[in-house]
Parts: C-alpha cells; sequence; structure tokens
C-alpha cells in the first residue's frame, strides 16, 4: 500500500453546481473562476469540464491561461489580475485572449500596441473593493480611449464586492449604485457578481456572473453549508487509519503533549497533516469521518499525520477510510473549526503533488 491520502472530484456534482447556478443568476452568462487551480481542484480537468458549460474561465495570470490553450481550451479565457508588461499584453493578443485592466500603466501599454489581434478588455472600476480598479471618475476618459483605440474590439465593464457574504450590510447595493451612475452612459456588457451575491444579491447579476466558490459546491456564508443552497461538494478528501495504538490513562498524544487519555482506549494514526495541507490549526475535539461516524481528533496536527479517537469506534481497523472533508463532512465545519476561510483550505489541500486525485462521475 503506498501512502492512503487522496483527493476525490466529483466532475458531476461541478455541473449540477453549474445547474444550480444558472438557476440562480437566469439568462446570464458565467465566467467561472478557475483561478488557484480551480480552487486546488486541479485546472486542466475542471476547465475541461466547464468547457461548455459555461461561457468564459477567469484565471489569475498569463501562466495558467497559456496551460489552458495548451491543452486544447478554445473558450473565452479572463486574466482576471491583467497583464504585468508589453510582452504578456502581446501573448495576451496572440492566445486570443481576455484581459482585465485597472491600472494607468496597463492603459498605457495598450495605447501604446499595436497589437497583432484584436483585444477583448474588462474594464475594472473600483466601487469600494479598494483592491484593483480604477476610480469611477476617470471611468469615461479611459472609455473615450479605449474606443478610439483600433486594436480594442470589445470592452466589458466590471467590478468586484468586498462583502457580498455579508446579508446585514448595505456594501454590496451601495457598491452597486455607485458602479452604475459610474457607468450608465456607456454601453457595454457588464459583470459585479461573485458566488454570494449571485445567490443573495440579484439585482447585481447583470450581463455575466462570476462564480468561484459555489462552483466547487460550498456556501461563501458564514454558519450555512452548501446544502441549504443545493450545492453539492465536489472535492472529497480522504486518507486512512495506518496504525492503531493502545494509550494509557494519563499518556499523551503528539507534539507538545496537548491531550492526555482519560482512561485507558485506543487511538487512530490517519496519514494526513500540515504538510499536505490540512490545516495545523484544526483543533482538538474537530471531527472527520470514519466509517460514516464522526470522530474528534486528539492533540495538535502533525506534518503528514493526525490523531483521532476511537473511544467509540471498538470495529475500526488498519485500513478504514477517514474523511477529512468532502461528502459526509462538510468543509465549511472545517473551517469553523480551524478559524480558516473555506477558499484557504481548498486551495492549500493540493500543494503536495504527491497526493493522488481521482477524477470521477458521481455514480447515479
Ligand atoms: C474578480 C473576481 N470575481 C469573482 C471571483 C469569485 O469569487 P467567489 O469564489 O467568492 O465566487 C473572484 C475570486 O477570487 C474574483 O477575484
Amino acid at each position: 500500500m503506498s501512502r492512503p491520502l487522496r483527493i476525490d472530484i466529483d466532475l458531476s456534482a461541478l455541473r449540477a453546481n453549474v445547474q444550480r447556478v444558472r438557476t440562480l443568476a437566469p439568462g446570464c452568462k458565467i465566467l467561472a473562476m478557475v483561478k488557484a487551480n480551480a480552487y486546488g481542484h486541479g485546472l486542466i480537468p475542471i476547465a475541461y469540464t466547464l468547457a461548455d458549460q459555461v461561457e468564459g474561465l477567469g484565471v489569475a495570470c498569463l501562466e495558467e491561461a497559456k496551460l489552458l490553450r495548451q491543452a486544447g481550451i478554445q473558450q473565452k479565457i479572463v486574466l482576471m489580475e491583467g497583464f504585468f508588461s508589453q510582452e504578456e499584453l502581446r501573448s495576451v493578443s496572440e492566445l486570443e485572449l481576455d484581459t482585465v485592466i485597472h491600472t494607468a500603466q496597463q492603459f498605457r501599454t495598450i495605447l501604446q500596441g499595436p497589437v497583432s489581434k484584436p483585444l477583448s478588455l474588462w474594464l475594472k472600476i473600483n466601487t469600494g473593493m479598494n483592491r484593483l480598479g480604477f476610480a469611477p471618475e476617470l471611468v469615461s476618459e479611459i472609455w473615450s480611449n479605449l474606443t478610439a483605440c483600433s486594436w480594442v474590439q470589445t470592452l466589458y465593464l466590471m467590478t468586484h464586492f468586498s462583502s457580498a457574504d455579508l446579508l446585514d450590510k448595505t456594501t454590496t447595493l451601495d457598491q452597486m449604485q455607485y458602479f452604475i451612475s459610474s457607468t450608465h452612459r456607456l454601453n457595454a456588457q457588464r459583470s459585479c457578481a461573485n458566488s454570494a451575491a449571485i445567490i443573495a444579491w440579484p439585482q447585481t447579476h447583470a450581463d455575466w456572473v462570476r462564480p468561484g466558490l459555489i462552483l466547487y459546491g460550498v456556501s461563501p456564508f458564514a454558519k450555512t453549508l452548501a446544502q441549504d443552497y443545493q450545492l453539492k461538494p465536489v472535492m472529497t478528501i480522504r486518507s486512512k487509519i495506518i496504525t492503531i495504538i493502545q494509550v494509557r490513562a494519563g499518556d499523551c498524544i503528539g507534539y507538545g503533549a496537548t491531550w492526555t487519555a482519560p482512561s485507558d482506549q485506543r487511538v487512530g494514526i490517519v496519514a494526513i497533516g500540515y504538510g499536505d495541507g490540512y490545516p495545523y490549526t484544526v483543533q482538538q475535539g474537530a471531527k472527520v469521518l470514519l466509517n460514516d461516524q464522526h470522530v474528534p481528533l486528539l492533540g495538535t496536527v502533525s506534518m503528514d499525520m493526525i490523531a483521532i479517537d476511537l473511544k467509540t469506534q471498538p470495529q475500526a481497523k488498519v485500513g478504514d477510510s477517514v474523511i477529512l472533508w468532502g461528502k459526509g463532512l462538510p468543509i465549511e465545519t472545517v473551517a469553523q473549526a480551524t478559524q480558516r476561510s473555506t477558499y484557504e483550505l481548498l486551495c492549500g489541500i493540493n500543494r503536495g503533488q504527491l497526493i493522488r486525485t481521482y477524477i470521477k462521475e458521481t455514480s447515479r
């Protein structure tokens, strides 16, 4: 047996989540976020599956876009952070990529052109996120310069929300209002809504929605689960018990000896740890799923192992499967137990190249 840690990626769940987005945002085009290695799910298989399901794919950088083109993906691909040099802009044009534009430097580089093939640009407007984007008062001038540029073929307008997951705040509607008022004279397709806005703020849907998290079957809201929104988890992380030890009352477990056995009992050692992306901050008592039973973690997470409590599991044996998150154990509950975001958990787990990934369709 090789090390039993594995990732299961359920492509049927991914497709079902796309359909869910279609229901939530009827008539909208979908720009599916596949940046950060498709939120840790694996860029290429996710992109292949999404290619005929959505109208475009959003990546963080040119390198990710190149991987998609090399894999034969002909779909619209948008560089969400834009390009970083004139040379990158040339590649954007040659590879027929779309790019976000959000800085004066990018704007100047475009005007300097010309490029081999016409450009499709997503003009990003900062309405309050204060991360990327032009100030709304600059938009008209930038717009006129770009529309006058013969190698700019299509211009889209976009903004990004800072707090769409905070349902008791008006921030999202304030941002939307700002976006509308600064762009209403401009004739272009528009895009504003991320996952949380797709679910909670239908008035922000515009022409293109930009789901990330919900495509992967994770709730964008605190204290709720994917199933509350009829979403299905795409990633399941599982490993196995690799050994079972018998401890005596008073024995401690793991680094720092943070857990002391109250009585004689069995403890299972499972092959996963922070080296695989399972967070060190998972706290004692957080649950894993062993043979469909919730079982608590004991002590601290090691680099490639955790200890679990087998007191209530007399049948448990070496080789039994343990789910860390995914089917049967929502990632949202693990995130809550770790004080980490679900985004961070997803993106972090795929770091180890040694983890085997199984890509499958759900059997019906
Ligand atoms: C510009 C932009 N739009 C949309 C998204 C998708 O966000 P979410 O995963 O919350 O749907 C992201 C995510 O990073 C983003 O940067």
